[in-house]
């Protein structure tokens, strides 16, 4: 990655839509000695995002812009970006697909966290599909983000077990479990840390 990791910590934005448990994760891993980022900022498309709590509970600076314009949310976006002096944007669990013409602005510097292991089971319902498709294992994975969805190259992958019985929701949150300590080993790993 064509990022450095200097006396000071790398400027990082969150994408968020929702719950924002990665998110939290993410901001607990930024107060440690050994990490290599802050978090400046949280993005999000979702007003009513739960995650938004974190911003106020960590006193992290927050901005919501409306996708129904998405070019026109993508422009300001790059800009407060800008404004703050980020080098690195971690997505956790936004939904919304950002444009060939803003990854290329951040070429090698968005990354993503997905409930599966990728390359099975891009896009959504994942817990789903892996349970129907009797797979014996499903994860998670942290990768690079390129203009195809969840297709960018991959940093790292935890295996999680499928039970008999597993349900969506059973699955999903011992995968969400994984996350919350994948998301910091792929951000250690990139730096080599
Ligand atoms: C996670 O499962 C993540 O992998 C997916 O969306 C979910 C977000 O959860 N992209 P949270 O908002 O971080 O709690």
């Amino acid at each position: 990655m064509a990022l450095s990791v200097g006396y000071k910590r790398i400027r990082t934005a969150v994408f968020i839509s929702g719950t924002g448990s990665n998110l939290k994760s993410l901001i607990k891993f930024s107060k440690l000695k050994k990490s290599p980022l802050s978090i400046n900022i949280i993005i999000s498309n979702n007003p009513r995002a739960k995650g938004l709590l974190y911003g106020k509970i960590y006193k992290i600076k927050k901005r919501i812009f409306n996708f129904k314009k998405k070019n026109l949310a993508e422009k300001k976006i790059l800009e407060e970006l800008n404004k703050n002096k980020i080098s690195l944007i971690c997505l956790a669990g936004f939904m919304k697909i950002l444009s060939k013409n803003f990854i290329k602005r951040f070429e090698g510097k968005i990354l993503n966290i997905h409930p599966s292991l990728l390359p099975k089971f891009k896009g959504l319902n994942t817990h789903e599909r892996a349970i129907i498709n009797k797979e014996k294992y499903s994860g998670c994975t942290v990768h690079y983000v390129n203009s195809k969805l969840d297709s960018g190259k991959i940093i790292i992958q935890k295996r999680v077990k499928i039970n008999k019985n597993e349900t969506p929701k059973t699955l999903a949150k011992k995968i969400l479990l994984q996350e919350h300590k994948l998301y910091p080993a792929a951000i250690l790993k990139i730096f080599n840390l």
